[in-house]
């Protein structure tokens, strides 16, 4: 849980990553009775305050778990509104991340998503890609092991065809394979809703992440709670598995 309470940030120890599961609009919807829905379309809203708090603090890649694998599993209606909001967004946020100088990457299986979201998404790409400001990262149709399954496949398929020498397989080889090949681990996973699990998120890439668990449900995670998180992130001891005093020694 978050034990910190403030929303001071140094510049100097920001993390260059953050990653965000972003859950508890449902149960945000039914604490006010109000439909499932209403909770994701208010939870757009942190979307927008998260993304514009972490590009103004600096950050550089700001990954958002927007929706997973496992999500198509939810009722149809549910899957089809969080389809249109996912389009409104691209649609109504396109202009202002490019004005923004954000650069936008997806990862996931994108090519599940609907034709008219999967085309809008690769203007998208292709339209900010030369953007050197904060890399905002989107997970759609998203699942860390399907990730997994997908690299090793790439990697045997490679094998096969004699283009990799099964001896180069090692730590860097996996990752390069997968979808965020490009960007640095997170430094910090943020999830909200107390939820204490990873719902196969980024299951390679957090390794070593510092993880952030808030009670703050999703449609209330605003500015003020992001900079506490970073905050919160910016007094924890990093030792990769290695001692305090080994650490303080190379800084
Ligand atoms: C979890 O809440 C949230 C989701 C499954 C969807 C989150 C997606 C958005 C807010 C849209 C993001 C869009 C972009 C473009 C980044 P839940 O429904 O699991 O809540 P519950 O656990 O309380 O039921």
């Amino acid at each position: 849980m978050d034990s910190n309470n403030t929303t001071d940030v140094s510049k100097e120890k920001l993390p260059r990553h953050i990653a965000v599961i972003m859950d508890g609009n449902g149960r945000w919807a039914k604490k006010r009775s109000l439909p499932r829905i209403h909770g994701h379309q208010v939870g757009m809203d942190s979307v927008r305050a998260v993304i514009s708090t972490c590009a103004r603090a600096g950050i550089k890649y700001l990954s958002l778990y927007a929706f997973s694998t496992e999500n198509w599993l939810r009722p149809e209606t549910e899957v089809r509104a969080l389809m249109l909001l996912l389009k409104t967004f691209v649609q109504k946020e396109f202009n202002n991340l490019h004005r923004a100088n954000i650069r936008v990457l997806a990862m996931g299986e994108i090519e599940r998503l609907p034709k008219d979201i999967y085309s809008l998404v690769q203007k998208v790409l292709e339209k900010t890609k030369d953007n050197t400001g904060m890399v905002l990262n989107i997970a759609w149709s998203y699942g860390a092991r399907e990730e997994i399954t997908r690299a090793v496949s790439t990697i045997a398929n490679k094998v096969a065809r004699g283009e990799l020498d099964p001896a180069t397989i090692d730590k860097q080889c996996i990752a390069q394979h997968l979808y965020t090949a490009d960007i640095p681990d997170p430094d910090l996973l943020i999830r909200t809703s107390g939820e204490m699990r990873i719902s196969n998120f980024l299951l390679w890439q957090i390794a070593y992440t510092e993880l952030y668990v808030t009670d703050v449900l999703w449609p209330d995670f605003r500015e003020e709670e992001t900079l506490r998180a970073i905050a919160e992130y910016e007094t924890r001891k990093r030792r990769f598995g290695r001692t305090d005093e080994q650490i303080s020694v190379n800084a």
